[in-house]
C-alpha cells in the first residue's frame, strides 16, 4: 500500500511529456506537443500532450489519460507498479504504508531469496559453459536437441554437477545463509542436519518470473534412469508460487503484445524450441494444469489465447477445463492439435521455422470445432452422445460473459452440428438462468456477423438523448466547476431582484438535488458525487484531482473532456441564437440550458415509462397514471417555454 499523499506527490510531480517522451517522440506545437499514436498505426500525428494539464489525448484512437494511465496502457503496468515507476524516475521514495516490522523482515527475506536464486542461476550456467563435465554432458546435451548457443544463452540455461553438495558448498563459501538455501529448495536438510544438493547432474531451466527475476529452477535429467523423475522443480517458497508462474513469460511479453495472441504449451523444451523457430510470443504451464491466476496474467498481455496440445487424445478431455476457464474470463480461445505422437517441441524440431508458422496458423481451431472433431466420430451415428456433445458445447457456451460473442458460437454449432439455432438458444438460456449469470434473459438470435468478430471490436456505443443531457453537465462541471457567475431571480412573481453569487457547481448540485435527479452513468455519477461533497464542504474539487483520479475510466473522462476543443460561444451561441457578450452570461447560459435539458430528458423518460406502465395497467388504476402523465407533461411545457423552444409534436 502506497500513501495516499505519496500517490498524489508522485503524480503532482511526473511530467507528462517527460513520462511520455521516453516512448513516442514528441514535437512542439504551441502550447501542446504533437507526436504519432503508440496505441494505433498512423502516418499523420493526432497524439497531444499537454504539459500545463499533465494529460495526454489521442484525437485519432480516443486514447487518453495521464502520466500513470500512459504507463499501464503502454507498459501494461498495473497501477502500483505505475506509481513505482514514476517514483524511481523522480526519486520520490515510497515508505510503504505501515510496514510492520514483520513485514519488513519478509521483504528483506524475499530479497535473500531472489539473491540465491541468481548466484545459483550463475552456477549452472557456468558449470555448463566452464567445467568440463558441464560442457561435455550439459552442453552437448542442448545442442543435440538443437538449440543454438544463443537461445542457451537467452534463456540462462545451466547444468548441475552430478555430486552430493557442489551447490551448497559453493554457496556456503560464498556466505549465503543457510537457511535462504533450505527456503528456495535448493539445499534439502536431511534430519541429522547433512545437506545435499536438491538438483544433481541435470540440466537447469531457471524460471523467470515476469520482471525477469529467478524464482525457481525446472531441471531435466539426462540418464534414462527410470526410476528417477524425469523433472525435478523447486518447490514453492515466498518467492515461487507455481500458481502464478508461467515459464517463457519475461521473454514472451513484448511479442504477445505485438501478436496480440498468446501460445500455450506444456513443458520448458515447447517454450524454447518454438523460440529456436522464431515463434516468441509462447509460455508453458509447466506441467500442472492451468490456473486462473496464470490466465489472468496472460489477460494483461492479450486477450487471445491459443493452447497448443500434444497429438495423443488421452490427456485432452482433461484440459476441456482451461478452456472453459479462458472463455470464463472473456478471452478467446483457439486450439491446435499436433499429429499423433508429436509436441510442439518435436514437430518445431522436424519442420523449418516457415512450416511451423503455417501448421499454427491453419490447425487453429476455436473450441467448438476442436470438440466436434474430437467427438465427432463417436458421437456421428448414435443420437444419445451426439446430444450429450451438444450439451456439453452449450454448457461451454453459457460461461461466456458477452452476449454477441455467445451468438455467433450457437450460429456455428448449429451449422457445425446440423441442429436449429433456436433448440440451441433455448438450451443456453435455461443454463444462463441456472448459472444466474443475467437477469434478463431477452436472447434474440441476431444478424449473422463474421465469426472472427472479437469482442474488444464490439464497442456498445449506444447513445441516447438522455445520457448525452447527462455527459454535457459533466463536461461543464469539470471545465468550469470552480467558476462563479451572479445568478439574478425573484422569490415571487413580482417580488424584488436579488442576486447572488453562485459558482457552476454549486448551481447545478443545487438544481439537481431540488428535484431528487440523479446520473444513470455510474461513471458520471461518481463524478457528479465528488462535486456533491465538495459544493457540500465548500471546497469544489479541482480538474487536477479527477486527471489523477484512482479510477483509470475517470481520468479517460477528464483526460477527454480537459483536452478536447470547446468554446462556450461556439457551442451555445449558434445553437441556442442567444445574443450575450460577457463570458459570465454566457457561461449561465450554458449552465442553465443544460440543466433544463436534462431535466427535461428525464421528464421525457418518466413520460415514456409511464405511458407503457398504462397499458398494463388494471382500469381503475388508468385514471392516477394518466393524470400524472399531464402533470409531467406541464412542467415539460414550463421547461420548454424556459428554454424558449417549441415543443414539436
Ligand atoms: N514435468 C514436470 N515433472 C515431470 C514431468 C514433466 O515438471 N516429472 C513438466 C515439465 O515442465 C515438462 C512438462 O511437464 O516440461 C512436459 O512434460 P514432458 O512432455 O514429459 O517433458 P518435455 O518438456 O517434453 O521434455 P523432453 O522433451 O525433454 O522429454
Ligand atoms: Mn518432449
Amino acid at each position: 500500500m502506497i500513501p495516499a499523499e505519496t500517490i498524489q506527490l508522485i503524480l503532482e510531480t511526473a511530467r507528462i511529456e517527460e513520462v511520455v517522451g521516453e516512448f513516442v517522440s514528441l514535437k512542439r506545437r504551441g502550447a501542446n506537443l504533437l507526436g504519432n499514436c503508440p496505441f494505433h498505426n498512423e502516418k499523420t500525428p493526432s497524439f497531444t500532450v499537454s504539459p500545463a494539464k499533465g494529460i495526454y489525448k489521442c484525437f485519432g484512437c480516443g486514447a487518453a489519460g495521464n502520466s500513470s494511465k500512459f504507463l499501464m496502457e503502454h507498459e501494461h503496468f498495473s497501477y502500483p507498479e505505475a506509481l513505482k515507476y514514476l517514483a524511481r524516475k523522480y526519486q520520490i521514495p515510497i515508505e510503504e504504508q505501515e510496514q510492520t516490522v514483520e513485514q519488513q523482515k519478509a521483504t528483506t527475506e524475499r530479497e535473500s531469496l531472489f539473491l540465491v536464486s541468481e548466484f545459483a542461476k550463475d552456477f549452472f550456467v557456468n558449470t555448463l559453459w566452464e567445467n568440463p563435465k558441464g560442457k561435455a554432458i550439459g552442453h552437448s546435451y542442448l545442442r543435440e536437441r538443437g538449440l543454438s548457443d544463443l537461445l542457451i544463452k537467452k534463456f540462462e540455461l545451466g547444468y548441475s554437477p552430478d555430486e552430493w553438495t557442489a551447490f551448497t558448498d559453493y554457496a556456503q563459501t560464498n556466505s549465503y545463509p543457510l537457511r535462504s538455501l533450505e527456503k528456495t529448495g535448493l539445499t534439502i536438510v536431511k534430519e541429522n542436519n547433512k545437506l545435499f544438493d536438491r538438483f544433481k547432474g541435470r540440466v537447469m531451466f531457471p524460471i523467470h518470473n515476469l520482471s525477469g527475476r529467478i524464482v525457481g529452477f525446472g531441471g531435466r535429467i539426462l540418464t534414462s534412469d527410470k526410476s528417477a523423475a524425469k523433472y525435478l522443480n523447486s518447490p514453492e517458497s515466498d518467492i515461487y508460487n507455481k500458481s502464478k508462474v508461467l515459464y517463457g513469460i519475461y521473454f514472451a511479453r513484448q511479442e504477445i503484445l505485438k501478436q496480440d495472441n498468446c501460445f500455450l504449451v506444456e513443458g520448458y523444451t515447447d517454450v524454447i524450441s518454438l523460440h529456436q523457430s522464431g515463434i516468441e510470443n509462447v509460455v508453458a504451464s509447466s506441467g500442472t494444469s492451468l490456473t486462473s491466476e496464470q490466465i489472468k496474467l496472460i489477460k494483461r498481455f492479450t486477450s487471445n489465447i491459443s493452447i497448443l496440445y500434444d497429438g495423443d487424445t488421452a490427456g485432452i478431455k482433461a484440459s476441456f477445463r482451461g478452456i472453459d476457464m479462458i472463455l470464463e474470463q472473456g478471452m478467446n480461445v483457439k486450439i491446435v492439435l499436433f499429429p499423433q505422437g508429436e509436441d510442439p517441441d518435436s514437430f518445431a524440431r522436424s519442420h523449418s521455422a516457415t512450416e511451423v508458422a503455417t501448421f499454427l496458423a491453419s490447425q487453429a481451431d476455436d473450441f467448438i470445432r476442436f470438440k466436434t472433431r474430437l467427438l465427432h466420430e463417436e458421437a456421428a451415428s448414435d443420437p444419445i452422445k451426439k446430444g450429450e456433445l451438444i450439451k456439453e458445447i452449450v454448457q461451454t457456451i453459457s460461461i461466456i460473459p458477452d452476449e454477441i460473442m455467445r451468438t455467433l458460437y450457437v450460429q456455428e454449432c448449429s451449422v457445425l452440428l446440423d441442429i436449429p439455432e433456436q433448440a440451441l438458444v433455448n438450451d443456453l438460456n435455461k443454463r444462463l438462468r441456472k448459472n444466474n449469470q443475467e437477469t434478463k434473459l431477452a436472447f434474440v438470435p441476431q444478424q449473422p456477423s463474421p465469426s472472427e468478430q472479437r469482442p474488444k471490436q464490439v464497442k456498445q456505443e449506444n447513445k441516447t438523448p438522455l445520457s448525452y443531457q447527462e455527459e454535457n453537465l459533466i463536461r461543464l462541471l469539470l471545465l468550469y466547476g470552480n467558476k462563479s457567475f451572479d445568478y439574478r431571480f425573484r422569490e415571487n412573481e413580482d417580488g424584488p431582484e436579488s442576486i447572488i453569487e453562485v459558482n457552476v457547481a454549486g448551481f447545478i448540485v443545487e438544481q439537481l438535488e431540488d428535484d431528487g435527479l440523479g446520473f444513470l452513468n455510474p461513471l458520471y455519477d461518481q463524478i457528479y458525487q465528488d462535486y456533491k461533497r465538495g459544493v457540500e464542504e465548500e471546497n469544489i474539487p479541482s480538474e487536477q484531482s479527477f486527471i489523477n483520479h484512482e479510477n483509470a475510466e475517470i481520468v479517460q473522462i477528464a483526460a477527454d473532456v480537459l483536452s478536447s476543443p470547446y468554446s462556450l460561444s461556439e457551442n451555445w451561441m449558434a445553437k441556442e441564437r442567444i445574443h450575450v457578450v460577457t463570458e459570465e452570461e454566457l457561461l449561465l447560459q450554458a449552465v442553465n440550458t443544460s440543466v433544463l435539458s436534462f431535466k427535461q430528458r428525464k421528464l421525457e423518460q418518466e413520460i415514456h415509462e409511464l405511458q407503457n406502465e398504462l397499458k398494463e395497467a388494471p382500469d381503475q388504476e388508468k385514471e392516477k397514471i394518466i393524470m400524472l402523465i399531464l402533470k409531467k407533461q406541464n412542467i415539460q411545457k414550463l421547461i420548454s417555454e424556459r428554454l424558449g423552444r417549441i415543443i414539436l409534436k
